[in-house]
Parts: C-alpha cells; structure tokens; sequence
C-alpha cells in the first residue's frame, strides 16, 4: 500500500472510503456526531481497535483510546485490515497530532496503516491481491492544529520505511522451513545488502570450522542444510556509535534428539526470527540513512535428528574455549549464539552489543505472548530499550533481571559451564546467563539480550500484528538506534 501526504482538506480529497478515528467515545466531534444514531444503532460503542463500517456513506470508523502512538498504531492497523478485503481501492483520513508540534502520532499512524496492510498468502493457490492501494492523509488537522507540513511528511515517511522493514521480516519468519534454510538466509542477506549498499561477508561451513564455531556446527550436524554465519555492515561516514546486533537465526528447531513433541514443534519456523529481525533492521537503518554503524551477525542453522546429531552428555568447545556440557539438544540457540556472539566481539569492537533471540518458552510462560524480555548487566541500556520499545515504538518489553543465585544453577561437574541450568525456575533469565558468559569482561556493560521468542510468532491476530510472524524486535531496535543518533553522548554508560 501506498501512502500519500495531500495538502488539501479531506473534503477535497476523491476516494472510496474515508477513515475516521474515533477519541471521543460520546461521538460529539465534528467528524462523527452526524453519524452518531447510527453508529449507536449499530452497537458501535468506540472501544480501542473495534471497527465498524458504513458502506453507504463511505465511512469507516476505527476506535482509539488516545491521540498516543500506542494506541493510534493498532487502530488505524485494525481499521486497514478490515478494508483490506473489501471492494475499495483508496481511503483517505485526517492528519491527527497530540500536540502542535509532535508527529509522533502520524509515524505511528503511517506504521499502522503499513502493518495492517500487511498479508502473508504466498502458498495459497488462489490468493487474491487486495483492492486497497492508496491511503491519502490530508492536511487538516482533526481538531484544527495548525501543521508543520514538512514535518508531517518526515514523520510519515519514517513510519513507512520502518514498517516495510518490519513487513520484509514477516515474510522472512513465514516462509516454511524446505522453501527457507541457512543458505536461502544468506541469499536473502546477500539481496537486502546489494539494494542497500551494505557491505556482506558469509562464512560457509568450513569456514565456520576455521574459526573453531564448534558449539553452532554440534547443533547443525545432523541437518542437510548446511549452516552460515553471516555478517552484514551498514557504515555511514563518521558514525555516533557502533552497534553490533547478533540474531538466532534456527531456520528449523525440532529439538534435535531431545526432541521436541510434535504441538510444540509446529511454528518453529519462527525460531529464525532474531536473525530476521537483525536483517529487517539492517534494511531501516540504511533506509533511514541513521549516522550510527551497525553490524548485523546472523547464525543460521537448523537443528535436526539423525545418526550424526549432537547429543545429550556431549561436551563441545565453543570459539573461546569454553566447554558445554549438553543435557539438552533443545536448548541450542544458546548455543549458536555462543559462537557468534564470541566472532562478533572478535570482528567488531561495538559501543552496544544487543542479541535477539527466540531463546525460552520460559519468557513466554513468565511475561506473556505479547512482550518481549529484555536482560543485561547495565541497567541503564535496558531502561533505553525498554522505552523505545514501549513508549516509542509500541513493542512490549520489560526486563527480567539477572542475579548471582541463578548464574550458579549453570555450573557443570564436567565442562565448564553446562546448557541447560539445574532449576525447573527462571529458564529465561538463565539462558541469558548462559550468554553472558560468552561476553568479554569489556564488553559486560555494553551487551543486552533480546528473548523474542513470544511475539515473534503468534498465530492470531493482535493490535497491529497479523496472525504468525509479527516482525518482533525491529520496530524497538530501530528506535533505540535511532536515539543513539540524536544523542550526544553515545558511549555506554
Ligand atoms: N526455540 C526454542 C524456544 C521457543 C519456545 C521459541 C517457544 C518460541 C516459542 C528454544 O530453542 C528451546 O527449545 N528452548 C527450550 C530450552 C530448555 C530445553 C532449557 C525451552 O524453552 O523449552
Ligand atoms: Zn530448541
Ligand atoms: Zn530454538
């Protein structure tokens, strides 16, 4: 879908349907009391994300607690994806502004209208490309503000770039997992760096050998797909701070030989989505053309079974050196993550190290599907992320904070440090643990870790996310990013 900021008033504007966003629950504001009778007629009582449609005066009507980007993203998301499937080729709304000077609500607006737009039907036989195809926001302003067109139009233009990023890793989660392996991931990275202009490295197996990865080359042996690691840049000229972002990219996770049952192991597609989501960033910073470098690591593996997998009571040696003992082939992101967050900090000597990982359905259980838990060791880098995510970008987040009691349930009688902790309690905390241990004593304070592994995926729909992939991280990471860059002291506190 397009969109397209026009300086005239809305009445001025042809299209086929016309979005109204209703604040006021009384129906008293000029653009909705002549609809009021039936409105209430229709049982429409104006409650956050409820849509209601009147065909024969054109008007489609979408509730919103606030003029706040928490709430206008999921309205206007929900109001497009109910005109989705109808006959109407063009919509057209209002500008809306909480304040004079803030365009914080028409990102969020245009972000909504491209998420909602969003439609996953690659595999149906008979899919049909929705009508919809223009949404035309005018410049009046809903309660008459005066507008800083320009403004508006770099607000929305953000919204847009960020969204489509947010949408290309969509696609990336929901591809199945025989159309989409390692190497289909590196062709993928390989694309988004040529149309970026990013510069790409990939390691191949033996490659990944080479730099002793032993931890990732365990969990992949038993698969036909063989892994990649692979490197993205996006250097501007005389960035604020570098980034280096590392994703678990399991194009497949069945478990391995502690196998996974088989309700649990459908929609482990998604756990590439914190390998996604470093690719969808990468592609909203370059968009953004952001004056800070990152670096995207992606370890892309599928774990399977077979005669040569990796197993339980395995020791391997990660790139370190560190020895893992195995108790469980499931808990492998943790360990692909080992490896390349030990080559990240080896090739990239970063202001902010931040992993994204479907890592525990631990986080899930603890914090809900919809929330993503942020952990570290410097609680003023989770703070910044916590409010991009939850303030800026309307991704939930919320901290799961480490503490020594639990670090010690990952010791091992026989190696190092063992996969899995020894208490049945606190399974995310422990697993970002585990990766704490593969940061360097330096870099203890600049490194955060991203557990995904409820919103990445969940199979309906909710607010501005579609029913699978949801694009979970990007929209946050790009925030936090973002701030970095209007930030004048950049160095990790
Ligand atoms: N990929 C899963 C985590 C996951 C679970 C992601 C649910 C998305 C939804 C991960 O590799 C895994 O299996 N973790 C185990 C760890 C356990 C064996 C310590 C888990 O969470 O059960
Ligand atoms: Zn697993
Ligand atoms: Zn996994």
């Amino acid at each position: 879908m397009k969109i397209e900021f026009i300086d005239k008033k809305l009445e001025d504007i042809n299209s086929d349907l016309e979005l109204i966003v209703v604040i006021d629950k009384n129906f008293d504001h000029d653009f909705v009391k002549s609809y009021k009778d039936v409105l209430q007629e229709a049982n429409f009582s104006g409650e956050q994300d409820e849509v209601m449609l009147l065909a024969e005066s054109k008007k489609l009507f979408v509730g919103s607690e606030s003029l706040k980007s928490k709430d206008i993203r999921p309205a206007v998301a929900s109001a497009i994806r109910v005109a989705l499937d109808k006959k109407y080729a063009s919509i057209k709304m209002a500008t809306y502004l909480s304040h004079q000077k803030c365009t914080a609500t028409m990102r969020a607006l245009a972000e909504g209208a491209i998420l909602g737009a969003y439609r996953y039907d690659r595999y149906k036989s008979k899919s049909k490309e929705p009508k919809l195809k223009e949404l035309y926001i005018s410049s009046q302003e809903y309660n008459s503000k005066e507008v800083d067109k320009s403004a508006i139009k770099r607000a929305i233009n953000k919204g847009v770039e960020t969204a489509r990023a947010v949408n290309f890793t969509r696609d990336i989660v929901n591809t199945p997992p025989d159309d989409f392996y390692p190497k289909i991931m590196a062709r993928v990275a390989k694309d988004i760096a040529k149309s970026e202009g990013l510069e790409y490295e990939v390691l191949t197996k033996k490659e990944i050998a080479h730099e002793k990865m032993n931890a990732l080359l365990s969990v992949a042996r038993a698969s036909s797909h063989a892994p990649r690691v692979i490197h993205l840049s996006y250097k501007p000229k005389n960035p604020k701070a570098v980034v280096s972002l590392i994703g678990k990219g399991l194009t497949y996770d069945s478990g391995g030989l502690s196998l996974k049952p088989s309700d649990f192991m459908v929609t482990m597609k998604s756990d590439k989505s914190g390998g996604s989501a470093v690719l969808g960033i990468l592609q909203a910073v370059s968009r953004l053309k952001l004056p800070i470098e990152v670096h995207g690591f992606i370890g892309a593996v599928e774990n399977m079974i077979g005669g040569n997998a990796y197993k339980p009571d395995d020791v391997l040696r990660a790139k370190n050196g560190t020895t893992i003992e195995v108790r469980n082939t499931d808990a492998e992101g943790r360990l692909v993550l080992a490896d390349v967050l030990c080559y990240a900090q080896e090739k990239v000597e970063a202001n902010y190290i931040i992993d994204i990982a479907t890592l525990t359905g631990a986080c899930v259980v603890g914090v809900g599907q919809y929330t993503v838990g942020v952990m570290g060791n410097n609680q003023k880098i989770v703070d910044k992320m916590l409010y991009a995510a939850n303030v800026a970008s309307g991704e939930m987040a919320t901290n799961l904070p480490f503490n020594r009691y639990l670090k010690k349930t990952l010791k091992s009688s026989i190696a190092d440090i063992c996969n899995i902790s020894n208490t049945r309690y606190g399974g995310a905390i422990t697993a970002g643990l585990f990766l704490e241990h593969f940061i360097k004593d330096e870099n203890k304070q600049k490194w955060i870790h991203l557990d995904i592994a409820g919103p990445a995926f969940v199979e309906h729909a909710w607010g501005e996310n579609p029913s699978g992939a949801s694009g979970a991280g990007v929209r946050m990471v790009t925030r936090f990013i973002e701030k970095l860059a209007s930030n004048e002291h950049h160095i990790s506190e």
